[in-house]
């Protein structure tokens, strides 16, 4: 498996998870149990997998590189905004009938489309960089120190 596989299936799951969310949209507050199930779920996975992420994207950040550097900040800001997106719809989700529905739709929308969005540009701008500086390691910082301190 590459070094992103690991990733991607949890990027499947996500997407299954997600598709089912929105399936139960336009079911309004009939759903509003299942929703939460799944919202939780989809929160529980996605707070593990951008924990696992944020590392594997520190570490390239560690090496400098210009071309990494942009994408990987972004991705990076996009985490925490989809760790808050979940933990409101959860928060609309747990407070009965009082949240609007419509709230609950737009929150669940936000969420859906943007983690969408999110992996795709993860899974073709960033994990091919992840695999291929596995594949051609390059030197690493502290190995520029250590050298550094040797010449
Ligand atoms: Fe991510
Ligand atoms: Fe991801």
């Amino acid at each position: 498996m590459t070094p992103t596989g690991a990733l991607r299936n949890d990027h499947d799951v996500l997407r299954s998870k997600l598709a089912l969310l929105e399936g139960l949209l336009p079911l309004g507050h009939a759903a509003r149990f299942p929703m939460r199930e799944f919202t939780y779920s989809i929160s529980r996975l996605l707070r593990r997998h951008m924990e696992q992420e944020t590392r594997v994207l520190s570490r390239l950040r560690a090496m400098e590189s210009p071309r990494l550097l942009a994408p990987t900040s972004a991705l990076l800001d996009e985490h925490q905004d989809q760790r808050l997106t979940a933990t409101l719809l959860l928060d609309l989700l747990l407070r009965g009938s009082d949240a609007p529905m419509d709230h609950i739709v737009l929150c669940a929308s936000h969420l859906i489309e943007g983690s969408r969005e999110h992996m795709a540009r993860e899974e073709t701008e960033v994990f091919p960089l992840i695999d291929e500086f596995h594949e051609h390691p390059v030197m690493q910082p502290s190995s520029r120190l250590h050298a550094a301190r040797v010449n």
